[in-house]
């Protein structure tokens, strides 16, 4: 579970403050993904750098498994807009990095864990690549590789798929729950995008103008539903979730 209680941040410097985030309260259970949508500038990208420790000075308390968050005590998984690839590494070296740095063994288990992961996101024989050497689609299904093998408590992940075009993007996205489905793992997807939010969040939280606070938090039926896309109940949600948009982010 991770707990994020009345959780409130603000930028300081010598001339001024700027509230950006909060509070804010939510509740996330283990093997829930959320997906998060709000106007620009209203604090997303802030919230997801406190849950992966970037951000240390803030108001209000985040538990996971009801300690402290820390990057040092737990595994967060964070895939940043431009993938957060090194260069001159190749893909499976990029992906065994987060083990690496938390001096985590790379044993027989984590080798198969891998292979299998890779195998599953299609890119399994790019293994030796440099992300020069890939297309955007497949730098993307690197970096979801590589907070998978990491087997984090927390993935985190903001706007990912904005820069693929429409169809890499709802390959990607697909992909993605299909290893998600498998994994469980604990998620926030930061996203624009209202079909996104609707095809990836089992929540969907929207937010509101800055600062950031919780305007409405949607448990989606359509989760999971098979050929989503073409559902109409799937247009009737995107619907009433622009319509709250239409209202200047307002219920
Ligand atoms: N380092 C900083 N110093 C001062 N203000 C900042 C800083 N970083 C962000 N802000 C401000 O904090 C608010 C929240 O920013 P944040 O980047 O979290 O928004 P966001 O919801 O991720 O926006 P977008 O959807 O455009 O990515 C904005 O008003 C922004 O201008
Ligand atoms: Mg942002």
């Amino acid at each position: 579970m991770l707990e994020i209680d009345n959780l409130s941040v603000s930028y300081n410097s010598e001339k001024k403050s700027v509230h950006a985030l909060g509070p804010l309260n939510m509740q996330i259970s283990s093997g829930d993904i959320y997906a998060v949508i709000g106007p620009s500038g209203c604090g997303k990208s802030t919230l997801l750098n406190v849950l992966c420790g970037i951000i240390k000075d803030f108001e209000g308390k985040v538990l996971l498994k009801g300690e402290d968050l820390s990057p040092k005590k737990h595994n967060i998984g964070f895939i940043p807009q431009n993938f957060g690839l090194l260069p001159w590494k190749n893909v499976y070296k990029n992906c065994m990095l987060p083990l690496k740095i938390k001096e985590q063994p790379i044993d027989s288990a984590v080798k198969e864990r891998a292979e299998y992961i890779l195998n599953k996101l299609n890119i399994g024989d790019l293994k030796n690549r440099y992300p020069r050497e890939l297309s955007g689609g497949q730098k993307q299904r690197a970096a979801i590789a590589r907070t998978f093998i990491m087997n984090p408590d927390l993935l985190l992940m903001d706007e990912p798929f904005s820069a693929l075009d429409a169809l890499t993007r709802e390959e990607a996205q697909e992909l993605f729950i299909d290893i998600w489905n498998q994994y469980k793992t604990t998620t926030i997807l930061v996203t624009h995008n209202i079909e996104e939010a609707i095809y990836m969040g089992k929540k969907i939280v929207i937010l509101s103008h800055c600062p950031g606070t919780i305007v409405k938090i949607i448990d989606n039926p359509l989760f999971n539903t098979e050929n989503l896309r073409q559902n109409e109940d799937y247009l009737k949600l995107s619907e009433s979730i622009r319509s709250i948009i239409k209202r200047g982010w307002k219920i």
